[in-house]
């Protein structure tokens, strides 16, 4: 058994500048460990109230239907033999050596990670042609998986009379592509695509990428600087006599505009963002961490970030799950070297104790928080 893992076939920078929200990419045996989790451990994940799960029944012109988790094991006996699929979200939240892939896409910034979901899909299953907002990694895990891809879609593409799926009609396929074990197919927002399992037990990843509304920016930052209790008034000393004291033209809409906007400043824009953006997407009750299958590969590794905890270091300190933890300058490296992984060798870690005497204690700390969990020593 290993951890999983992915590898661009060329540079980060030319995949960011020719592909990246561009145009869709397939690379053949770019991941590997992709072995648990199995079929079993999906289905289980899919029976817990805490784990966001759904059944997708259907091929070709359909009938589609949905099926909402949580489920019982007698729902899996009940299904047909073929044609449907279980997906099942966030399991990178559940099953902390999943979330060590994310390692792999440092090459984007960690906070536009949104999850890894988890398809299991048996011959003919497919969640029908559809295209998502978000750009996604699809990394074939086992089986045979034939994806079809269309055109760049919006919401004025003409879609299938189907209550709770959004599917398209008459997607035109532009390309196909067979996916075997280890391939992978990133696909930038908007782009149409249909992937129909090949044969029983085809498990697919999806990593997927956030992407906030620009609204929900707006909001946050709005909140961040009403939260100031002794706000500044409008001031407008100096001003020229009005032609018309009764009218409120553009302006005078200028001068409110650019008096508000002042408080939109980048240090409360860059506490309100990290607030938002390491909000973790779910509370999982329960993680499970496989620290054997870890120590083997990185004998070295003393704590492990739990899937699915978010951290992002700014100029003042370490913002976890969205919860600040203010760092001296001194202790910026080692938020940053927190931030910027998921698995902390012990050599650097003894580093930063060696020359700061508080670091233990945040370790203890976040330990105790379920941030972090140690390695155990086989
Ligand atoms: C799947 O894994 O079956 C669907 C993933 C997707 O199309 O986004
Ligand atoms: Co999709």
């Amino acid at each position: 058994m290993s951890l999983p893992r992915f590898q661009l076939p060329f540079g980060a920078a030319e995949f960011l500048r020719h592909y990246w929200q561009q145009q869709p990419l397939v690379m053949q045996q770019a991941a590997s460990g992709l072995l648990t989790p199995s079929k079993e451990e999906l289905f289980a994940l899919a029976q817990r109230d805490d784990v966001e799960s759904r059944i997708i029944t259907g091929a070709n012109d359909g009938p589609w239907s949905l099926q909402q988790g949580p489920f019982q094991a007698e729902d899996f006996t009940e299904l047909p033999s073929k044609e449907w699929t279980l997906l099942v979200q966030s399991v990178d939240y559940y099953l902390s050596n999943i979330s060590l892939l994310l390692d792999s896409f440092s090459f984007l910034p960690s906070w536009r990670h949104e999850d890894i979901m988890i398809s299991y899909a048996t011959q003919g299953g497919s969640v029908g042609p559809h295209y998502d907002r978000y750009d996604v990694f699809l990394i074939q895990a086992h089986g045979q998986r034939r994806w079809h891809l269309g055109p760049v879609c919006d919401k004025s593409s003409a879609r299938q009379d189907v209550e709770d799926i959004d599917l398209l009609k008459d997607m035109p396929i532009k390309s196909t592509h067979l996916m075997q074990p280890g391939d992978v197919l990133y696909l930038p927002p908007g782009v149409a695509h249909w992937g129909i399992a090949e044969d029983d037990e085809c498990i697919t990843w999806s990593v997927g990428f956030r992407a906030p509304r620009l609204t929900d920016l707006l909001a946050r930052l709005t909140d961040e600087v009403l939260a100031d209790n002794s706000p500044s008034l409008y001031t407008d000393q100096g001003r020229s006599l009005p032609t018309n004291n009764g009218y409120f033209g553009n302006a005078e809409a200028a001068s409110l505009n650019q008096q508000a906007l002042s408080l939109l400043n980048k240090e409360a824009a860059v506490r309100a963002y990290c607030e938002l953006l390491t909000e973790p997407r779910q509370y999982p009750e329960q993680t499970t961490l496989q620290t054997d299958i870890i120590h083997h590969e990185h004998p070295d590794a003393e704590f492990v970030r739990q899937g699915g905890v978010r951290m992002l270091m700014s100029d003042e300190g370490l913002w976890v799950n969205g919860f600040f933890y203010e760092l001296p300058p001194s202790l910026h490296e080692f938020g940053t070297f927190l931030a910027q992984q998921r698995l902390y060798a012990k050599s650097e870690l003894d580093t930063f104790r060696s020359e700061h005497s508080n670091v233990q204690a945040m370790l203890d700390q976040w330990v105790e928080q379920g941030y972090l969990a140690p390695i155990q020593r086989g």
